[in-house]
């Protein structure tokens, strides 16, 4: 991060030190209007926030001092900006929208491939959805479960109770990711195997969780049709038509017995957190039809071009990832609240969790050294209003900063009597109180008791981000997602360090196979730590072995 523009920064925050948000407010009467901008369908309010104008102008040359124009260029461009894995970052191509460009990676356009495996895509899910592809026992597919962890899981799952309302309601859809037997075996008990496609999504086709709960669907698919009435030979070849795959890795998909007609690919420059526009996506694209997913893309490619075109002082992702930065190394927050007022977006906070966390949470810049200063925050939310009953009353009253992003759809899609106007109601007002509290005069003039008022006082000044939509659709939802990527990588230019690896998930996964073994031999090797090895042997003598 640049020094000297940071320096600029904190000079302002020391100088308006005194001033909260309610008294921004009362010196401009335009102040609300200045802070908000619409782009690709979303309306940001960002005027409860610890700024002026002049904070904003240095936090933007924050950005202009580390090269954010070039770097956003070099990302859609193709360069090969993942450096430590040698990989471009083009999860923009996935769904760029303009027919005429060109977009090389080694001197090669990647554009067909792209729209290629959208055709593929699109004609294998006109296909189930019709009905016309049919399983072992001659039946319509009715089941899709998807086998994938991480981003092979959360945006397909997040993407798919988002535009519920868009999907085809006489199918159903499950998510297996996590390798708990129980994870499967809840979702097998709920699936007849002659309706049922499973999905293996995996970029590598070697995460661990992913192949072993592939294997075990694909042993209880074989059982199952045999005692539907298949020889061994004839269960072992329905798998084709019940198992597709969708993977950067051919030949470990052949290996595991799925034709690779039915392998919908991806390219290794597709992040698995920024892969849902990818063959990844396909659960969802079954679920709500290829015009709906070709919306969804077009919602992403709206704000795409946003980002890619506006400038700083307008440009939406920019704007949140430097309030965010302003809140992280200014006032020392260490996390950040989204919070869907949309029951729909329940799981978009589990989502943005791996986008932002495991693309900015790093503590080496890109020279390998030690950063100085505090990247990227912990990411948490809960839709509202559940959360306002659980843990606002820590946002309103406790001792940590918690910036939050509040977002909300003005018209629902299930309108029933006031319900909608109450859930926005209660959007609002959490905003205006973070923003504003309520002073001891205030409680006072109330007639509250003496002794209550410090436990009634609410400091206000919190500062708080404003979403809104007209309505959540597959446009919206792309746009929302593009938004939140885009703040990620501005982040991660500001604070120089690399967003597209992850290498801190490798040493657990190592270390799982050493204890595995252990858990598993005959004798155990005894070789870790006394911790590790009394549990090790506590879980051995438990399973009898
Ligand atoms: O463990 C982290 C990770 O590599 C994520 O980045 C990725 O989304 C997930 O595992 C799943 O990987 P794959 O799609 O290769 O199975």
């Amino acid at each position: 991060m640049d020094a000297q523009a940071w320096e600029k920064v904190d000079e302002l925050i020391d100088k308006n030190q005194t001033k909260t948000i309610k008294d921004l407010f009362a010196e401009d009467k335009d102040r609300a209007a200045k802070f908000s901008l619409e782009a690709a369908g979303w309306f940001l309010d960002y005027s409860k926030n610890r700024i002026d104008e002049a904070t904003m102008k240095a936090l933007i040359k924050l950005a202009e001092k580390a090269n954010l124009k070039e770097e956003i260029e070099k990302m859609f461009t193709g360069k090969k900006i993942n450096a430590t894995e040698g990989r471009a970052v083009l999860h923009t191509a996935l769904r760029c929208q303009d027919k005429n460009v060109k977009i090389k990676v080694d001197g090669k356009d990647v554009m067909p491939g792209v729209r290629k495996v959208l055709d593929q895509m699109a004609a294998f899910s006109d296909q189930v959805r019709q009905g016309k592809w049919k399983g072992f026992a001659g039946k319509r597919i009715k089941n899709v479960v998807n086998i994938g962890i991480g981003g092979s899981d959360l945006g397909p799952v997040m993407a798919n109770i988002a535009l519920t309302p868009y999907t085809k309601r006489n199918m159903k859809f499950f998510f297996v990711s996590n390798v708990d037997s129980t994870h499967m075996a809840e979702t097998l008990r709920a699936v007849k195997a002659s309706e049922t496609l499973f999905i293996i999504a995996s970029k590598t086709f070697t995460t661990q969780e992913t192949m072993s709960n592939a294997e075990a669907a694909k042993a209880w698919f074989i059982a199952e049709a045999q005692k539907a009435g298949l020889k061994k030979a004839a269960a072992e070849a329905a798998v084709a038509k019940h198992f597709v795959a969708v993977s950067t890795a051919a030949k470990e998909v052949a290996a595991f017995g799925i034709d690779t007609k039915n392998m919908f690919g991806f390219w290794d420059w597709v992040g698995g957190r920024y892969s849902l526009p990818s063959a990844i996506g396909l659960s969802l694209m079954l679920a709500i039809g290829r015009n709906n997913y070709k919306k969804l893309l077009k919602g992403y490619y709206k704000m795409d071009r946003h980002f890619r075109t506006a400038r700083f002082s307008r440009n939406m992702p920019v704007i949140l990832a430097l309030l965010g930065i302003l809140y992280v190394n200014g006032y020392g927050a260490e996390s950040y609240c989204v919070l869907p007022y949309d029951q729909y977006l329940s799981r978009f906070p589990a989502y943005l969790q791996q986008m932002d966390m495991e693309s900015n949470g790093k503590c080496v810049d890109k020279d390998g050294n030690p950063v100085t200063y505090s990247t990227g925050p912990i990411e948490w939310g809960e839709p509202g209003t559940n959360g306002q009953h659980s843990f606002y009353q820590l946002i309103h009253q406790g001792t940590h900063l918690i910036p939050c992003d509040f977002i909300g759809c003005s018209k629902t899609h299930n309108p029933i009597g006031d319900l909608h106007d109450k859930l926005m109601a209660n959007l609002f007002a959490q905003t205006e109180a973070l923003a504003f509290g309520k002073t001891a005069e205030e409680c006072a003039a109330e007639g509250v008791d003496k002794k209550l008022i410090p436990f009634k006082t609410f400091e206000g000044n919190k500062p708080t981000n404003t979403l809104l939509c007209d309505q959540l659709t597959p446009e919206t939802l792309g746009a929302l997602v593009a938004l939140y990527e885009h703040k990620v990588f501005v982040q991660g230019v500001i604070w120089n360090i690399y967003s597209y690896d992850q290498w801190g998930v490798q040493l657990g996964k190592v270390l799982a196979k050493g204890v595995l073994s252990d858990l598993t031999a005959k004798k155990p090797s005894g070789k870790h730590d006394a911790s590790t090895n009394q549990l090790i042997a506590r879980y051995r003598k438990a399973v009898g072995r």
